[in-house]
């Protein structure tokens, strides 16, 4: 952890509280990822109508591109004060201790977006949210990304072609049996590192949604990307509970509504992101772009819907299936 970028922050934080109230309160938001991306823009968006709403009496520093944290730092400086605000996948909840979220993982769990908002809308979203506070985090909103490519420097077709290829993953252990259910090597790695070790093969291959691929160059170095939307990503945006609460109400209030306006804003966008960014990439002529057939697409599903049934102890056989419920999704179709 870059614990003099903590000791750093929170030496700034008492020194802002000195200086008394003229001070505008400060909320660092960090995120991994480009800020040309759905979650960097609904940041950009977060941080302008924040500062509105609260009239200069908030300011909201936005630190993409992991310029101050990678992904398992970001937690614990959350968890710290360090920063106030972060928005991280929902692959990324399990180290904390909150493995539910890993539902969102598994491979086909949702068809589309629809599908999708009806359980983050819904008691479920809310019941993993919840989960957070003991750990010090409230969880203020769902942001979407989108649904997953695979890419790799050989084509992917069938499930065959995983064999032994080393694929880098977040820190799922959904993922991990995703990809091993493919025959693949999961590698666990921060979004950070995952361009370099692409180019330098330390891992062959990958999975995110265009936006991500594109924005972190991942297409110039992988020679082939399959259009297998095989599993969703996207992010709860949370902040320091301690610090929430801790918000004057009436900003607090604002804020709130700043947040309200940014999570629109960002599902809003989030399938022509990724749609451009893919088209982007397909201009680019460095990747060949793999339409699925039906049939590959069937044996694709067949090889990975069984994972549900084995994270079926990590994650709660209870909340998947409430999760089906909401979303009709019928194992046995497999
Ligand atoms: C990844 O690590 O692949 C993504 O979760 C990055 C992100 O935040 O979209």
């Amino acid at each position: 952890m870059k614990l003099r970028h903590i000791l750093l922050g929170l030496s700034f934080a008492a020194m802002a509280f000195a200086a008394g109230a003229q001070q505008p309160i400060v909320i660092k938001f960090s995120h991994v990822v480009a800020q040309d991306t759905p979650k960097g823009k609904g940041a950009e968006y977060f941080k302008q109508r924040a500062e509105e709403l609260t009239k200069g009496r908030v300011k909201v520093e936005v630190y993409p591109n992991s310029t101050l944290y990678k992904d398992k730092e970001e937690l614990e400086a959350l968890q710290l004060g360090a920063v106030q605000m972060l928005a991280p996948s929902l692959a990324k909840f399990g180290p904390l201790g909150v493995k539910e979220f890993e539902l969102f993982d598994l491979p086909y769990i949702f068809d589309n977006y629809e599908e999708l908002r009806r359980v983050t809308q819904g008691p479920v979203g809310k019941s993993l949210l919840k989960k957070l506070e003991s750990k010090g985090i409230l969880g203020l909103a769902y942001w979407d990304n989108g649904f997953k490519v695979m890419s790799a420097n050989k084509p992917l077709r069938t499930p065959d072609d995983f064999k032994g290829l080393k694929m880098r993953i977040q820190s799922s252990n959904v993922l991990d049996a995703q990809m091993r259910a493919l025959g693949a090597i999961p590698q666990k790695m921060a979004f950070s590192e995952v361009y370099q070790a692409l180019q330098t093969g330390v891992v062959d291959g990958t999975e995110n949604p265009p936006s991500n691929l594109y924005t972190q160059k991942m297409h110039e170095v992988q020679k082939y990307v399959t259009l297998s939307d095989h599993g969703y990503l996207g992010y709860a945006v949370i902040v320091n509970k301690k610090f929430w609460e801790g918000l004057p109400a009436d900003i607090r209030a604002a804020l709130e509504k700043a947040m309200e306006e940014a999570t629109k804003y960002a599902n809003d966008i989030a399938k022509k992101e990724n749609d451009d960014a893919l088209e982007a990439v397909r201009k680019s002529g460095k990747t060949e772009i793999i339409t699925l057939t039906a049939e590959q697409r069937k044996a694709w599903k067949k090889a990975l819907v069984k994972v549900h049934e084995q994270m079926a102890d990590r994650i709660g056989k209870d909340l998947i299936q409430e999760v089906y419920k909401e979303t009709g999704f019928d194992p046995a179709k497999f």
